[in-house]
Order: C-alpha cells, then sequence, then structure tokens
C-alpha cells in the first residue's frame, strides 16, 4: 500500500501541529515522518513567506520520497520542487512539469497555517 494512499494508518488527522512555520527556510520545504506500527506517512511542506502547501512525499514516478537526506525540496532558484531520483521538476501546485512523470501532479497533504503554526488540515 502506498504513503499517499488515504487509509494508510499512519497519516495523521486533521488538526496535528506539525512545526512553527518559522522553522521552515522561506523559501524553503521541510519533511515529516509518522509511523503506526509498521506503516509509514512522509510528508513535506513547502513553505512561501506566511503560506504553506503540503504534499505527500512520494514522487509519482517511482513512489521515492523527493528529498530523502535533507529539505532540499526546491530548487536552487526556488521556482520548482525537485525530485532527486531522477529529476522529476513540479510546479509549486505539485503539477510536474518535466522529467519522466511530466502531466502527472503530487498527491496533496492538506495542511494550514494557524497563528504562525502549521497544522494537518
Ligand atoms: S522517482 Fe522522482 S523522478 Fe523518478
Amino acid at each position: 500500500m502506498a504513503s499517499w494512499e488515504p487509509d494508510n494508518p499512519a497519516r495523521p488527522p486533521a488538526g496535528v501541529r506539525l512545526c512553527a512555520l518559522a522553522e521552515i527556510a522561506d523559501p524553503g520545504g521541510k519533511s515529516f515522518r509518522f509511523r503506526e506500527g509498521s506503516r509509514m506517512f512522509a510528508g513535506f511542506v513547502i513553505r512561501e513567506g506566511e503560506a504553506a502547501r503540503g504534499f505527500v512525499d512520494s514522487c509519482p514516478h517511482a513512489g521515492w520520497p523527493l528529498a530523502p537526506l535533507d529539505d532540499r525540496y526546491l530548487t536552487r532558484d526556488a521556482r520548482h520542487i525537485l525530485c532527486a531520483g531522477h529529476g522529476a521538476l513540479f510546479a509549486l501546485d505539485g503539477h510536474c512539469i518535466a522529467g519522466p512523470c511530466a502531466g502527472d501532479r503530487l498527491h496533496d497533504w492538506p495542511v494550514e497555517v494557524r497563528a504562525g503554526e502549521v497544522w494537518t488540515a
């Protein structure tokens, strides 16, 4: 079963605090991992100013996490999300614009910012 599937028991429910917005570089990204028994849910949050957007950390190409070693989810110019696996490029809304999964998109992981804190939504 893939990490993005809605019935993944490791996927946190709405209302879970993830971090302070200030803990995410601006612009930048941060990974989050949750475990439930043998299952894991992997997500990441991209920050742009006071806004944050979450995605399941699973590339539509091969299902690998996009930035397995650190929180470097964005290209150097911060205009795109980059998959370290085979170099797919995604617009900041999650649509793949170049690479082996062009035309596909990342799965959304809804998050919201409240009073400077990032929460699952
Ligand atoms: S796993 Fe992301 S481009 Fe191949």
